[in-house]
């Protein structure tokens, strides 16, 4: 059985790197300032520092030394611009956001400016474009006809392009439109040409009404959100096989239920939920913004391969009261956004790393066992951070928008934080975590890198490299040949026991990657980031049955990706950026 001890807590090559290159501190002539050790202080400080404002300014420092210890342990981490902003004079500690975008020029440019501000501190910015007027139709102030939405979100990724986040982070934006919007079917296709809108991600905001519709091979509405009258009718499954197709392609629209979205809106006196943030695993209003946090299970596994739940939960109250402090310091782009987000005070506290942990329970990640596990961890982190928050409501003041919230309407004991739990993509702080991303599977056992002079190097998992000194199996022309091969099931010298432990990404079957998705979504308050790997060769009706299963086993959105159809793998660029 491998230990957690196989894994060194100390900080990788590869996490030095991306630290240097984008966290440090950094003179204006470009000289390093910190080392990551002094960012994980400042950071620590910076947080702990809140307590202040709530009176108990005499446990900042013990505070700020547990930070200091849960991050540079690699236990958690919070979202990239906490690292990169915090105890700095930028100070915006986001990484989500959502803006609101009219049918007017002036609002149209107003949410283009906010986009700028909210890029350049580090933060990705989601937006529906529902509530434009359709293309060609009526402009009453010139007598001409409307651009649509889909010309507008080309200024908008124009606008993205320019700014590249200040150096800091490349800016990401989701672009989302309702499914009854006449300009569905452009939007669904605008993708077909690769090289536009290359800093969105597009989603299609599906309902209720239309999946019924689909379900009955239906016609449904298509509404002018103008004059809030239907104007055409679309044959329903015609639209989703569209969606699926386009998926098929090259991965993109991905699809989001927004009614699922809504029964979950904790705050629905306060205003309806439209869009997420860039990576779709966070629903918000228009002008909210959220901060992430993620524990890193793979360092919460005893020495005899059990869970250890007692340190989960103390990581679960830990990282609670880290993320409701960030809310309180946080420096906002826009007064609109400080004032939505002080008053439901969402946080999103997730997980990286479970792959890593399934390995070191001796679980396959396409087992019962697993999906089991993952009921059991997350019903746990759920329950243990909600009674965090209702402890700090108790210290701190629920949030102000609770009453008339849903928790209020069930009687429920006052919250401080209108959610609690998200399950992010964790693309960077798993890199310097160390761990397996999210709840993704492992997405490589060994793997090819190319290092300066043309060297190539073979990375091999920390915990497949020890399993196979373990088991007398491993040899460098071994690793080498499995990272050519992208994965160890046909390698007949490696035990089967093995073999099953070590499935990647691209081993188990998009029904897996449901079935895990959706186990998490259960326990999870907003959504869940995962991507459904399929392998090149198949065929779009396995695309649309898991969109049906995704649909069926409640999940809030899907990603899907299909091997080979974009230039670069999906998971090679999320890994750099
Ligand atoms: O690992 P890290 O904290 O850097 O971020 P992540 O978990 O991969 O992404 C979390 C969220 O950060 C995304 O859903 C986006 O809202 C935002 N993000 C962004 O704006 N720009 C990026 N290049 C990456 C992430």
């Amino acid at each position: 059985m491998l230990t957690t001890a196989d894994l060194e807590s100390r900080l990788s090559n590869n996490a030095i790197t991306v630290l240097e290159r984008r966290y440090l501190k950094r003179s204006p002539e470009g000289r390093i300032l910190e080392q990551p050790a002094d960012m994980f202080r400042r950071v620590a400080a910076a947080i702990a520092a809140a307590e202040d404002q709530f009176g108990h300014g005499e446990e900042a420092a013990a505070l700020a030394d547990r930070f200091y210890d849960a991050m540079t342990r690699l236990e958690f981490l919070p979202n990239s611009p906490t690292l990169m902003n915090a105890g700095r004079e930028l100070g915006q500690l986001a990484a989500c956001f959502v803006l609101p975008v009219g049918d007017s020029m002036e609002s149209i440019f107003e949410a283009i400016k906010q986009t700028a501000l909210i890029h350049k501190s580090g933060g990705g910015t989601g937006f529906s474009f529902s509530r434009i007027r359709p293309a060609n139709d009526v402009v009453l102030s010139t007598k001409g006809v409307s651009s649509g939405p889909i010309s507008f979100m080309k200024v908008f990724d124009a606008a993205t392009e320019t700014i590249k986040q200040g150096g800091t982070r490349r800016g990401a934006n989701m672009g989302i439109l309702r499914v009854d919007h006449p300009d569905i079917m452009d939007f669904i296709m605008v993708k077909k040409d690769l090289t536009v809108l290359t800093n969105f991600n597009l989603s299609v905001g599906l309902t209720e009404e239309f999946m019924k519709a689909v379900e009955d091979g239906r016609e449904y509405d298509l509404i002018n959100p103008r004059t809030g009258e239907p104007i055409k009718k679309l044959d329903a499954r015609k639209v989703f096989d569209r969606i699926v197709d386009m998926a098929w392609n090259s991965g993109e629209p991905g699809i989001i239920f927004l009614d699922r979205l809504n029964r979950d809106n904790p705050t629905p006196h306060v205003g309806d939920i439209e869009a997420t943030n860039p990576c779709g695993e966070q629903p918000l209003l228009p002008y909210e913004s959220c901060n992430l946090g993620s524990i890193n299970l793979s360092r919460m596994v005893t020495d005899d391969s059990q869970v250890d739940w007692q340190k989960l939960g103390d990581t679960v109250a830990m990282a609670v009261r880290f993320l409701d402090n960030v809310i309180q310091i946080n420096r906002y782009p826009l007064p609109q956004i400080a004032e939505m987000t002080r008053a439901n005070r969402k946080i999103g506290l997730g997980i990286m790393g479970w792959a890593d942990m399934l390995i070191l329970l001796g679980m396959p990640y396409n087992s019962d066992q697993a999906i089991e596990l993952a009921d059991r961890v997350m019903s746990f982190i759920a329950d243990q951070a909600r009674d965090a928050s209702r402890k700090l409501a108790e210290q701190r003041g629920a949030f102000p928008n609770f009453p008339g919230s849903r928790f209020d309407e069930d009687g429920e004991a006052e919250l401080r934080n209108a959610t609690c739990t998200t399950i992010a993509p964790t693309g960077t702080i798993s890199i310097i975590a160390n761990t397996s991303s999210g709840i993704e599977p492992v997405f490589a056992v060994s793997y090819l890198r190319q290092v300066l002079d043309q060297d190539i190097l073979v990375e091999v998992h920390p915990l497949f490299e020890a399993m196979a000194r373990a088991e007398g199996f491993y040899s460098p022309e071994l690793m080498k040949a499995i990272a050519q091969k992208g994965t160890i099931q046909s390698f007949e010298e490696i035990p089967e026991k093995v073999r099953k432990l070590f499935v990647t990404a691209h081993d188990i079957t998009p029904e897996d990657h449901i079935r895990m998705q959706a186990a998490f979504q259960k326990h999870t308050d907003n959504a869940v980031s995962k991507t459904v790997n399929f392998p090149h060769s198949a065929t779009r009706d396995e695309v649309a049955k898991v969109y049906r299963l995704a649909y069926m086993q409640g999940c809030k959105g899907v990603t899907i990706y299909r091997d080979g159809s974009r230039d670069m793998q999906v998971l090679s660029v999320a890994r750099s950026s």
